[in-house]
């Protein structure tokens, strides 16, 4: 048996932070599938490929030389956790991600890391497309006002310098385009809970998934 629990969610709604807890939590394995959206955002810079041309992305995305180690994501060889964290790499992400063959070229990826004991994936598609058999499926959420103040305060503590306003308006974009794209628009499953975290510690929304799931 290795049961999956799937939490998606909109952007900076805090579902990685969740998603990488309750993983831990369980000793369960932990996808964070946006990673390897932004990973194949980053690789198409790198090697010259427009984010439009979804041929030679979805090429890219399908031999994606990329690894995941405790806390860090490798591209290549090289340490590029905090490369793929940056705002430009995230709309790349987002852009790349309405391509259908780009989704497809990552799918068998995502779901071989359903292993013994059990897996915490985390994103947009992951109960709707992933996994549709998940034993969980959690919708994730906040109110795009206290989004926008979590990634202001995520910037301004890695030293970077931040603009409330800019922000708000890009994860609005982000939100736009996620749930207007035509394959796998960002949405909650009929089968999914609904978590808004709002008012929500940290620890009060992994106890709500963990309760959830020993039900
Ligand atoms: O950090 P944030 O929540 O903004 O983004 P992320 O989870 O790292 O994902 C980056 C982008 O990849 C999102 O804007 C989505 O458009 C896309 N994505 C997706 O389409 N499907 C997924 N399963 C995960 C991410």
């Amino acid at each position: 048996l290795r049961p999956v629990i799937t939490i998606d969610g909109p952007s900076a709604s805090g579902k990685g932070t969740v998603a990488a807890l309750v993983a831990r939590e369980l000793g369960f394995h932990y996808l964070d599938s946006g990673a390897l959206y932004r990973l194949a955002a980053l690789y198409a810079l790198r090697e010259g490929v427009s984010w439009e041309d979804e041929n030679q992305v979805a090429r890219l995305a399908a031999q994606l030389p990329a690894a995941f180690t405790d806390d860090k994501a490798w591209l290549d060889g090289h340490d590029v956790s905090a490369a793929i964290r940056a705002e430009d790499i995230g709309m790349g992400a987002s852009r790349i991600a309405a391509l259908p063959s780009v989704r497809a070229a990552l799918l068998e990826r995502q779901r071989a890391y359903q292993q013994t004991p059990g897996l915490v994936a985390d994103g947009r598609d992951m109960g709707s497309v992933v996994f549709p058999r998940a034993e969980l499926k959690v919708f994730l959420t906040a109110s795009a006002e206290e989004r926008a103040a979590r990634r202001y305060k995520q910037l301004i503590a890695k030293g970077e310098s931040a603009n409330l306003l800019q922000i708000q308006q890009d994860i609005c974009d982000r939100d736009a385009r996620d749930a207007a794209r035509s394959v796998a628009p960002l949405r909650q499953e009929p089968d999914a809970r609904l978590l808004d975290t709002s008012a929500l510690t940290i620890d009060q929304a992994v106890n709500q998934v963990l309760q959830w799931f020993r039900e």
